[in-house]
């Protein structure tokens, strides 16, 4: 505590004298900007190197060698014409090494580390640190893969030391590149407004006395922009990957003129234009009466750490200088008025905010914009978003007066399977313990009430017919069995192939069950969800009759049931193309149920994803308890579904929403993509889950390792990346955090649109931290409003000419439901 006390009072102390400094060094150095041109090392290479109007020195026999150099350090070298010039060599340390670089003025650096893995440098492991701050930990590189690392320092003494450290006596450490460049002045400010989620706010001070690693840099509404687009050579993302929502927002039209920079905003190396001429504004519906609502941007960040999060404007929608204003969020829980006019009082000039918020114990930083009610024009934009981690530890000059008391943090933590199978479960328990059960989407369905509605008589199917159908319940038309009882083949008389649920005598479900089924199955059509075609009541047996799926399951085409084969023995092999839509096609018919029908399907999965003969996805066994006859791996006649797919706020709280659904689907998404099963035992145990194991791999950005192997070659890395961040939100812990599947439909059609318009680039070239960001993205234009019309498809038959009090109304398919739920719960 006396430690903390005197640090603090230090660190301000020093604080003090650091802007003297920088005052009166203004005066001497010129204030005014020009590009930098030191510090651009092409590592372990004899010749200069030119990217991007960057000249990379070599630096062998150079001045800035590393100060430990010699016989410690070695350089590797690769023949590969695929690799850019700069990535071909390396400088390798088999002992702790540093670069030691002068530095002539005072002020905010970029820090840039490129790490490209030839040969065998991806068996490098080590620690990085600079100034006494630990920038890397145990560090290793992607094979293959180009990994830029990015710090802004504020550096204030003559000398900056850059130091490799091996993890081990036999490791060693690498770097291909490095740049270390000087900012304008102010890049970054001293102190700034801090939120954190609970919603408090207060001052952060001290901003340049700590070291900041950009972690998300997108261009909101816009494209990726590479090094070579950018001013200070940053790569940007496009945002559409961390909507909550896409259905909410739209992509402004693109401001074609130069963004009209102002005294008091922003300049364009704060963002390059194309940054500025970009947005994202609220997608309003002009027939509906209320467009009050919010668009939501969810980043994944490190768990309680502060973050520089840097917001970017530019007016580019507006056509007037009328009054215009919104609200920007940080955790639903913050707000601030944004009035681009307050700032500069000119159209399409750009400014941006900072703010520093912490992040929260699950690593989440959401930022959201909305309209306000004070405005002219109920609308919000955003044009650009940063989200940098600020790395405590002590600044360089203070490091010398109290080094016993040096604090690092470990940055870039990578999370092992292992570890992460951990914390799925902490936070499931944490959670379990500190929350209270949040009120769900459908809690009435816990109330039970009494069903009496009357049966479609029009579907009536004779026994003779059936028994006609199934060759007297043949039992070489048996496709499956289970708790139900057996399911059959069959043809009726009139030429059409079906399938036949006969329930066994004293199993499954009872009278009442078996005709609320009838009800609501019969007011159900839709291109996606398997029809019931009849029902037999006859002689106390209770049969239902349902289209024929002539492909048999899903899961049979992707892998073989049983977990000893190898899945080159499954029915067939299925392209990417036609797993997306055989995954759309689910979404559409889960989207119906929750949409138009408020069903919950609550039994997800591959054996209930059905293929006709086209290959066209229908669900089966919607929203009911009793049918999975097809299904011998499900155990629990309490919880209701099947392990490996069930939402774990179900499992806890027997919660059921839509949204369990949702994550169920999100199970079915990493099985279509693996090809495995959503439960193998036999497998590590980090991996016998799909779920904990795709997710822990998706957030290594590693799901690519665990693509099927028959289409790993033909799956375009945006539509694998678009596709994992689809998996990602649908497996979140929180129902309320998941999208609905309207967004996740919308997501997945944007998921095929880029796997049919990917170009097929090398991922070799310019910087990147992820090879995704390399490969160009298509222009695919996703227009919101066409998702309010999704399921074109999709067919509601209200009644089969039956008079009107034969029909059922959807109260009491609701009803019939919530009894159904309060049954097996119990
Ligand atoms: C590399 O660039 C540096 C700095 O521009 C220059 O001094 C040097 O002569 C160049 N070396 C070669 C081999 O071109
Ligand atoms: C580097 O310097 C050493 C000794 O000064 C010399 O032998 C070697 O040729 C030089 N290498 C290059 C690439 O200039
Ligand atoms: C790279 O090329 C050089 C000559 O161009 C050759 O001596 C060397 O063996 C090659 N290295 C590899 C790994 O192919
Ligand atoms: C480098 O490390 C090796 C062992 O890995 C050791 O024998 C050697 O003395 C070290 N060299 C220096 C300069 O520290
Ligand atoms: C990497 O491979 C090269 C030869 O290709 C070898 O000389 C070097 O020792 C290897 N390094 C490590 C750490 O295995
Ligand atoms: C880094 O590796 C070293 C040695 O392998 C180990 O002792 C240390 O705990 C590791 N640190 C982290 C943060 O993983
Ligand atoms: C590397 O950093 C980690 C975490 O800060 C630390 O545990 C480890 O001891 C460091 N390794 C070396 C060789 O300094
Ligand atoms: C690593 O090397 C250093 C010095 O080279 C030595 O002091 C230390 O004991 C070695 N550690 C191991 C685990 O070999
Ligand atoms: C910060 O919090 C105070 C109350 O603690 C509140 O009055 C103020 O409006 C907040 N500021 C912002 C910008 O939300
Ligand atoms: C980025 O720069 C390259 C080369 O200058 C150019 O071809 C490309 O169109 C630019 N990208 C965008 C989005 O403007
Ligand atoms: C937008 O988000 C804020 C913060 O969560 C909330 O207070 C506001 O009600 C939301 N507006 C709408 C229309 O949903
Ligand atoms: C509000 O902004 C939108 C988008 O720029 C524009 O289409 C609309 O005309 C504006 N409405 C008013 C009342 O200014």
């Amino acid at each position: 505590m006396e430690n903390l006390q005197s640090r603090k009072t230090l660190s301000s102390l020093y604080l003090l004298l650091f802007h003297l400094l920088q005052f009166s060094s203004l005066s001497l150095l010129s204030s005014s900007y020009t590009l930098p041109d030191k510090y651009f090392i092409n590592c372990g290479s004899d010749s200069n190197s030119t990217l991007n109007r960057r000249n990379f020195v070599g630096d062998v026999n150079s001045t800035f060698s590393s100060a430990a150099g010699g016989q410690t350090s070695a350089v590797s070298t690769t023949n590969s014409s695929t690799t850019i010039e700069l990535y071909r060599t390396a400088r390798i340390f088999k002992n702790a090494s540093s670069y030691e670089l002068e530095i002539s003025q005072i002020g905010t650096y970029t820090v840039r580390f490129h790490f490209y893995a030839f040969n065998n440098l991806s068996d490098a492991q080590f620690n990085v640190s600079a100034s006494g701050f630990s920038l890397l930990s145990n560090f290793t590189s992607l094979k293959n893969s180009p990994e830029i690392k990015e710090f802004l320092f504020t550096i204030e003494t003559r000398k900056f030391t850059i130091d490799f450290k091996p993890s081990k006596n036999s490791s060693f450490a690498f770097v291909n590149a490095l740049e270390v460049f000087l900012v304008p002045d102010n890049f970054i400010v001293n102190s700034m407004i801090r939120v954190s989620s609970s919603g408090s706010n207060s001052t952060y001070d001290g901003l340049l006395s700590r070291v900041l690693h950009p972690v998300h840099r997108i261009n909101v509404g816009g494209g990726a922009l590479s090094p070579e687009n950018d001013t200070l050579w940053r790569n940007w993302v496009p945002d559409d990957g961390f909507l909550y929502s896409v259905i909410a927002a739209k992509n402004s039209s693109f401001y074609s003129n130069r963004p009209n920079y102002q005294e008091g905003g922003a300049t364009d190396y704060i963002a390059p234009d194309l940054v500025y001429k970009t947005a994202k504004e609220m997608n309003i519906d002009p027939g509906r009466l209320s467009n009050f609502f919010n668009i939501t941007w969810n980043f994944n960040v490190s768990k309680n750490v502060p973050h520089l999060v840097r917001v970017h404007f530019c007016d580019i929608i507006s056509s007037s200088n009328d009054i215009f204003r919104f609200n920007l969020y940080v955790f639903d829980t913050f707000s601030q008025k944004i009035d681009p006019y307050e700032v500069i009082p000119q159209l399409a000039a750009p400014f941006y905010k900072d703010f520093v918020v912490d992040s929260d114990d699950f690593g989440f930083i959401n930022v959201s914009i909305g309209p306000r009610q004070d405005s002219n024009n109920q609308t919000a934009f955003l044009n650009g978003l940063e989200i940098m981690e600020i790395i405590g530890g002590l600044s360089p000059g203070l490091k010398k007066l109290s080094k016993t008391h040096l604090v690092f943090v470990i940055v870039g933590s990578v999370l092992g399977g292992v570890a992460s199978v951990f914390l799925f479960i902490a936070v499931f328990v944490v959670r379990y313990k500190f929350r209270k059960a949040k009120p769900v989407e459908n809690s009435d369905w816990q109330t039970i009430p009494s069903p009496v509605c009357n049966l479609n008589l029009g579907l009536k199917l004779s026994l003779s017919e059936i028994q006609y159908a199934t060759k007297n319940f043949n039992s070489k038309l048996m496709i499956g069995e289970g708790g139900f009882g057996k399911v059959y083949r069959g043809t009726l008389r009139s030429g059409e192939k079906v399938a036949v649920k006969r329930s066994q005598p004293g199993h499954g479900q009872g009278l009442p069950e078996f005709q609320t089924e009838i009800k609501v199955l019969s007011k159900i059509r839709h291109r996606h969800l398997v029809s019931l075609i009849g029902y037999c009541d006859e002689e106390s047996e209770m049969i239902l009759v349902y289209e024929f799926m002539q492909k048999g399951t899903l899961r049979s085409h992707l892998y073989n049931s049983n977990e000893d084969l190898d899945k080159s023995s499954s029915e067939s092999k299925l392209s990417w193309n036609r797993r997306l839509e055989i995954c759309i096609g689910t979404a559409k018919g889960l989207h119906y149920l929750h949409r138009d029908r408020g069903i919950i399907h609550r039994d997800v999965k591959s054996t209930n994803i059905l293929l006709d003969d086209d290959y066209v996805a229908k669900v089966a066994d919607f929203g009911l308890s009793r049918l999975e006859a097809l299904d011998q791996t499900h155990v629990s006649t309490e919880v209701k579904g099947s392990f490996g797919y069930l939402d774990p706020e179900y499992f806890k709280f027997f919660q059921l929403t839509q949204k369990s659904d949702v994550y169920s689907f999100g199970v079915v998404l990493l099985e279509v993509l693996c090809a495995r099963p959503a439960i193998n035992k036999k497998l590590p145990w980090e991996q016998v889950s799909l779920a904990a194991w795709g997710l822990s791999c998706q957030k290594k950005g590693l799901l690519w390792k665990i693509v099927d192997p028959l289409i790993a070659g033909n799956i375009s890395p945006n539509s694998l990346r678009t596709f994992g961040e689809i998996v990602d939100k649908c497996l979140k812990e929180y129902g309320v955090e998941r999208p609905s599947m309207a967004d996740v439909l919308w997501d997945l059609e944007y998921a095929l649109k880029l796997q049919q318009t990917a170009t097929h680039r090398e991922p070799h070239e310019d910087s990147t931290t992820d090879v995704s960001w390399v490969l160009p993205v298509p222009s695919v234009h996703r227009l919101p409003s066409d998702s309010m019309t999704i399921d074109e498809d999709g067919v509601t038959v209200d009644d089969f000419g039956n008079t009107g009090a034969d029909t059922v109304t959807d109260t009491c398919a609701f009803q019939v439901f919530s009894q159904l739920r309060i049954h097996d719960a119990r």
